[in-house]
């Protein structure tokens, strides 16, 4: 039974807390007093985002932070940090994510995220540390049969490697709980996170060309990319163009607060859907982020992408009736954030070292 303690009390581990939502998260923790510990090998993100983080809070906060930049697949590493810290809670977020990128490398992803969880589980459970909150995917729906989605709409066969490497990480973490009913674990099936805090300081900073709508749709509109090119205008959707639930990723963030809450001094395995429940379209993506930087974003339509659902959204009764959670900003909140972000820091993280 992990033991029930108050947020100052409690000290999280977050792999991958340099990164897009572990940033984003991160802040909201210690913003609350938790202490934290970010384990981060930097392979996708920044050390500069952990000091923009620092900035975020403010000094004392800050205190309650501590960064190790180690690979999760490094064992020696992970118990130095176990050793150092007395770790409660482990936030797992660490762990490759383009799609196309894994259709062509299959080993490196499945090496990369199914053995990091593997390797930091064991060395959890060697500290008596069985609570981890596991960054999921609606991803795991697959083709959907029935919209909105809810938990209990079946998983389906993955479409790649990455959205497999999140099917199978549940069922192992699910499988650990079986054999140990001690295992206090949360599955966070992320619908699109877009977006980037208020303060313009972190946001989302994809190495090269961007595999996601959002960020290519933000660098044409600085003009670093010359066109986005929208896949596929003849789905079955009002405009022909793909449907997604995209959530603002501070509500991604106060997701994982809340679900930090609600587990603890639980044990069992849990499964929510952290969307906002509204379907919005890439046209209406691109009209959204125009608006938001004042001016028109060009595009093109072009065939679909191997692999796209028509559309997906998500149902978010769960987490509101059992957490109190739901999501606060809408489309024009995210694009406001995103680029807020995005001029601010051309390059990303990069402009600022
Ligand atoms: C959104 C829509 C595209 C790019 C994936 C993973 C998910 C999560 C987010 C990692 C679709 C269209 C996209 C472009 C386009 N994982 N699109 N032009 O594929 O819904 O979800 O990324 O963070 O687990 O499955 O996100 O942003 O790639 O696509 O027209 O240049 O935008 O067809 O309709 P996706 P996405």
């Amino acid at each position: 039974m992990s033991r029930t303690l108050s947020a100052d009390e409690t000290c999280v581990l977050v792999t991958g807390g340099a990164g897009f939502i572990g940033s984003h998260t991160v802040v909201e923790l210690l913003e609350r007093g938790y202490q934290v510990v970010i384990v981060d090998d930097l392979s996708n993100s920044s050390p500069v985002a952990v000091d923009r983080i620092k900035t975020i809070v403010g000094p004392e906060a800050a205190q309650n932070l501590t960064f190790y930049e180690a690979n999760v697949l490094d064992r020696d590493a992970l118990e130095r940090i176990f050793s150092a810290h007395r770790i409660d809670r482990v936030i797992h977020f660490a762990g490759f994510k383009a799609v196309g990128e894994s259709v062509q490398k299959p080993l490196e992803y499945y090496h990369n995220n199914i053995e990091n969880t593997l390797v930091l589980c064991d060395v959890m459970r060697q500290h008596g540390c069985k609570s981890i909150i596991f960054s999921s995917s609606a991803t795991v729906y697959g083709d959907p049969d029935a919209l909105p989605l809810t938990e209990e709409s079946p998983k389906k066969p993955a479409t790649n490697p990455y959205g497999w490497t999140k099917w199978m990480i549940e069922q192992i973490l699910t499988d650990f709980h079986t054999a140990d009913p001690e295992w206090n674990v949360v599955l966070l099936r992320y619908f699109n996170p877009i977006g980037a805090h208020p303060s313009g300081l972190i946001g989302e900073d994809p190495k090269g060309i961007p595999n996601n709508l959002v960020p290519y749709v933000a660098q044409t509109a600085i003009g670093k990319r010359d066109t986005v090119h929208v896949f596929g205008g003849d789905y079955d959707t009002p405009d022909g163009t793909g449907v997604r639930d995209y959530i603002h990723v501070c509500d991604l963030a106060t997701g994982h607060v809340a679900a930090l809450a609600w587990m603890n001094g639980k044990t069992g395995v849990e499964i929510f859907n952290l969307g906002t429940g509204t379907g919005t379209s890439v046209l209406e993506i691109i009209r959204a982020f125009s608006a938001a930087c004042g001016h028109e974003i060009p595009y093109v339509i072009e065939d679909r992408r191997a692999g796209d659902v028509t559309a997906n959204y998500a149902d978010c009764t769960k987490a509101r009736e059992m957490m109190g959670w739901e999501a606060k900003f809408d489309i024009d909140d995210m694009c406001r954030d995103s680029w807020n972000w995005q001029s601010k820091n051309p390059d990303g993280y990069a402009t600022a070292q």
